[in-house]
């Protein structure tokens, strides 16, 4: 993972190059550092920790460079530490890294019997001594480092700078993002466009083998067969975007809260509100004869994912095959011919999707993503692009995104019903008005968010809680779950409500909350039954549900009263108790809700 950054500026950069990784501590924030070329020299500053540490570090010790590279952290070799935090250097070359250099020990072993002495434990710093080993040999920076990168394997995106070179930068892409951002005599290189938001809107993506050798005045991509190439420069979207929370303590409150607005827009991307039907975009496959589709994804997106595997074989009647990306691929699962693969991911970055979305488009299958940022690599790579309108998400628990995720999902089940012949014009209607009221619905649920202040206290007292749902609410007890364990650090799992008595239902006793998310559905009966068995063996339930505690014949801990809706949006407005019974239980324990430890926002590693 890793967010990296470089700039050819025409003032002293570092400022500009923490400014710029402050963009990118979603993608990672265990350490950070940056390095410019001054006089001639090379001079570092890194710090381990969030990236006010480095700050602070640069305001007693400046660096005055106009040509620096920096990073921020998210270790995968080496503990987090400042010794393994990036750049990391030889004599005369800084590197930066995002990735994984796989043949790392090899060629440690190879440049250390040269006598490369290594100061970290990182994959990166072979990076440093190999370019400096082809220098040594006579190689000027650029024949030197193209020399090195021939020599790697793994992913990685690499930003360069060179001891005696103030106007000299060099960028590599290879299985990880890489922009090339351009000013007014000054290059940028960055993760993604958000990181050169300030500084430019122009940007140009490397593709996969791509490295580019930037100067302030010109800059030249060559692909991995060394050929000069063309890239397209585009006109970025993120330039409007803003580090900022407004008046909430925390971005993931903000981006919770925003969910009733940003759903609205992902609607009304998919939808002719006033005819009442979807409107949905030419996926370029029949879609009354496709035989199957294929879901993947990871973490949250994956949830979503199961949610319209629900959708899709209920209203659609389609087969859906969905697995986890980091199983998918590697389980060499057959695709039919003729298939739709749908990826779903927020950050369009993520690692298992992206090998996943590849594995896919390799066996032949059409590839549609459901993906939160419009140029990245999992959209570009795409043949179809649903964009979700959540704009950014910064908090690392996932919340709007998977709200806006469902919408989107929600209009490709309905456009399959209707092209499969399942879906008469009035009941696309009625579902069409049910996703329209959702977001009025949250709106509503959030005046009443005292509630779940007071619920937190009790769960912040839990060592294990459990989530249960059927149908479409399992996979919304699956989501609960993974917020509430990631950002209170309290071990929660979910589980189909049926499964309980097959195993874990031994768990059960009057310390394990159970939250159970049982809407008054056609399921409903069967989860009474279920919650019957837990309040038996004295398990405190929690009923998440629009049906009376009162019609469920046992003892009810608390109960959070949903509002009475159509089966077809429950899971849209059943994540949010979900959300907040998580943010409210990491508040009162006092962890990092935003960037909760050993997390990144963005996994582009595998
Ligand atoms: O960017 P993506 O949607 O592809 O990310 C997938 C998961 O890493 C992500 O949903 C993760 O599970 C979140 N931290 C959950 O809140």
């Amino acid at each position: 993972m890793c967010g990296i950054v470089g700039i050819l500026g025409a003032k002293p950069v570092a400022e500009d190059l923490v400014d710029a990784l402050r963009r990118l501590e979603y993608r990672g924030y265990d350490s950070a550092g940056v390095a410019t070329v001054e006089n001639g020299h090379l001079e570092r500053r890194r710090a381990e920790g969030k990236l006010r540490n480095l700050s602070e570090r640069l305001m007693r010790e400046p660096l005055a460079g106009k040509a620096g590279i920096g990073h921020t952290r998210w270790a995968t070799h080496g503990a987090p530490s400042e010794r393994n935090a990036h750049p990391h250097m030889s004599e005369n070359v800084c590197v930066v890294h995002n990735g994984i250099i796989e043949n790392f020990r090899e060629l440690r072993e190879e440049l250390t019997r040269a006598g490369a002495v290594f100061a970290s434990d990182t994959d990166t710093e072979v990076v440093a001594h190999l370019i400096s080993y082809e220098m040594r040999k006579g190689a000027e920076p650029v024949e030197a480092t193209r020399n090195a990168l021939g020599r790697l394997r793994g992913a990685f995106a690499l930003a360069i700078i060179f001891a005696g070179h103030d106007n000299l930068m060099i960028g590599a892409r290879e299985g990880s993002p890489l922009a090339v951002g351009h000013g007014d005599q000054q290059m940028f290189l960055g993760s993604d466009a958000i990181a050169l938001a300030p500084f430019t809107d122009k940007v140009t993506y490397l593709e996969e083998g791509d490295w580019v050798v930037l100067h302030r005045e010109s800059f030249e991509i060559r692909d991995r067969q060394g050929r000069k190439v063309e890239r397209p420069m585009l006109t970025s979207q993120a330039s409007g975007f803003l580090v900022d929370k407004g008046n909430h303590r925390h971005f993931m409150l903000k981006e919770i809260h925003e969910q009733a607005e940003v759903i609205s827009h992902t609607l009304t991307n998919y939808m002719d509100m006033a005819a009442g039907t979807v409107r949905f975009p030419d996926l370029g496959v029949d879609l009354a004869t496709v035989p199957r589709i294929t879901i993947s994804a990871c973490g949250t997106a994956y949830y979503a994912g199961l949610v319209a595997k629900y959708w899709l074989e209920r209203y659609a009647r389609i087969p859906v095959e969905i697995d986890v990306a980091s199983e998918l691929r590697y389980r060499e699962a057959p695709m039919p011919e003729g298939g739709l693969a749908v990826f779903v991911s927020q950050s369009g970055e993520t690692a298992d999707t992206l090998a996943t979305l590849r594995y896919c488009k390799a066996a032949g299958q059409r590839i549609v993503s459901v993906v939160n940022v419009r140029n990245s690599t999992i959209a570009r790579e795409s043949h179809v692009v649903l964009p979700t309108l959540a704009g950014p998400e910064i908090g690392v628990a996932s919340t709007k995104a998977f709200t806006c995720q469902l919408s989107a999902l929600a209009c490709l089940a309905l456009a399959v019903a209707r092209a499969r012949g399942q879906l008469s014009e009035e009941r696309e209607r009625e579902l069409v008005r049910a996703l329209v009221e959702v977001p009025r619905h949250l709106t509503s649920l959030l005046r009443d968010e005292r509630r779940y202040e007071e619920l937190a206290h009790w769960f912040s007292k839990a060592k294990d809680v459990l989530y249960l749902g059927r149908g479409l609410s399992y996979p919304i007890a699956l989501e609960g779950a993974l917020k509430l364990k990631e950002i209170s650090y309290i071990h929660a799992e979910g589980y189909a409500a049926g499964e309980m008595k097959h195993g874990p239902i031994a768990l059960i006793d009057e310390k394990v909350p159970v939250v159970v998310v049982a809407p008054n559905d056609d399921l409903f009966e069967k989860t009474v039954s279920n919650m019957q068995e837990v309040a038996a063996r004295g398990g405190q339930i929690v009923l998440v549900s629009d049906a009376d505690r009162d019609s469920i014949g046992c003892e009810v801990a608390a109960h959070i009263r949903m509002p009475a809706l159509h089966p077809f949006v429950t899971p849209l407005v059943y994540a949010l108790p979900m959300q907040l019974i998580a943010y409210h239980t990491a508040v009162l324990m006092g962890t990092d809700v935003d960037q909760p430890r050993n997390l990144a926002k963005s996994v582009t590693v595998e």
